[in-house]
């Protein structure tokens, strides 16, 4: 048997699962991962996964069409179910009938399970650990993905090797898994499948590819970026809950920081509930990242990215992203098995 082949019994599950090529996700990002990133993804025989974050409706729905225009193979939607704008996003995307819908933040409900799947849509959610897996699984869930604290964006706080062991070996017979956070080697995603991944998500090296429209000083400082500078943010203090995010350590960094404080204050005088708070800690990031992205404001932006961005050096096109990847797995293939039987 050849490496090529044994590559396709080792991602067979994630292909056909996916409908693609390559079942390497695109993770969706928030403000970068629009129309022309995801059809470039899909084209190019990945998976794009369109970022809904929290647009204006009309604007998702102009970008399912436009995406569908740019390319006829399978892409997804990722949607935000703690985003204000969640409930016409869903409706949306039942609508335009979208056939892969990916789950950030928190879970659909059950009847909005059943009425997607009814919509013939594909289901895919995050399982941070083995009883949230489980639960999954019997919420219907297609597919899952785990997604190591060492991601981009907002993280878990359990690392991908943890996650392997307890959610990967526990699950991989029930539903295809796909592993993120700190992948941007081939080699790294043909150990992944070898575990029984059914295929890998990445989002820091897209957002620094060439179809990628992030603003060029975004970009400029990412591939200079060292793994080590991407740090997540802690939690001030226990009266108010955030959801960690993991960014390159800037200015932005701090104000996240100062903006928690100044809340808690305001929480302990009575002036905002604690739902309100958490609304203001997220409009923080979606502001912050737009910041960063668009106008490539580099201290005061957020400059989300995995522990990847270490491993990431230049700036790559798709259709090179994926032939690297390729490249990188065969090689490690070839590698393993000259080592097991030599
Ligand atoms: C700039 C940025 C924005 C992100 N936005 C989202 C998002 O809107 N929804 C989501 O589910 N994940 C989001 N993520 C996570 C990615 O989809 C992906 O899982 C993660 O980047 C994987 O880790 P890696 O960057 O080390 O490859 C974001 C990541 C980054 C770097």
């Amino acid at each position: 048997m050849s490496e090529k082949e044994v590559l396709e019994k080792l991602w067979k599950r994630g292909r056909e699962f996916l409908g693609v090529r390559y079942p390497i996700i695109s993770g969706a990002m928030t403000w970068i991962s629009d129309s022309g990133l995801v059809s470039a993804v899909s084209n190019a025989g990945g998976f794009g996964v369109l970022a809904a974050g929290n647009m204006p409706p009309e604007l998702l729905a102009e970008e399912i069409d436009r995406t569908r225009q740019l390319t006829d193979k399978p892409f997804g939607v990722n949607l935000i179910v703690i985003a204000p704008n969640y409930p016409q996003h869903l409706r949306i995307v039942k609508e335009k009938g979208v056939k892969f819908i990916v789950f950030a933040g928190s879970f659909p409900s059950d009847k909005e399970v059943k009425e997607l799947k009814e919509a013939g849509a594909k289901i895919i959610a995050f399982a941070s650990n083995d009883v949230l897996a489980k639960r999954l699984i019997r919420k219907g869930m297609d597919a899952l993905v785990i997604e190591g604290s060492e991601a981009g964006g907002h993280i878990g706080y359990v690392s991908l090797v943890v996650l392997i062991q307890q959610v990967l070996f526990n699950f991989r017979d029930e539903v295809p898994i796909f592993a993120a956070g700190g992948i941007a080697t081939g080699e790294m995603a043909a150990h992944l499948l070898m575990a029984g991944a059914s295929g890998i998500q990445m989002g820091t090296i897209f957002a620094v590819s060439k179809e990628s429209k992030a603003h060029p000083e975004f970009k400029k400082r990412y591939l200079k970026a060292k793994a080590r500078e991407a740090v997540f943010t802690p939690q001030v203090h226990p009266d108010l809950k955030i959801y960690p995010v993991r960014a390159l350590k800037n200015k932005g960094m701090d104000e996240f920081q100062e903006l928690q404080i100044e809340l808690l204050q305001k929480i302990k005088a009575g002036e905002i509930t604690k739902e309100e708070a958490q609304l203001k800690l997220e409009e923080f990031w979606m502001g912050a990242l737009r910041r960063a992205v668009q106008e490539g404001d580099l201290e005061r932006g957020s400059l989300m990215a995995g522990q990847s961005v270490g491993l990431v050096k230049r700036e790559m096109s798709i259709p090179e992203i994926m032939e690297y990847m390729v490249e990188g797995m065969l090689r490690e293939i070839k590698r393993v098995r000259e080592s097991i039987c030599p």
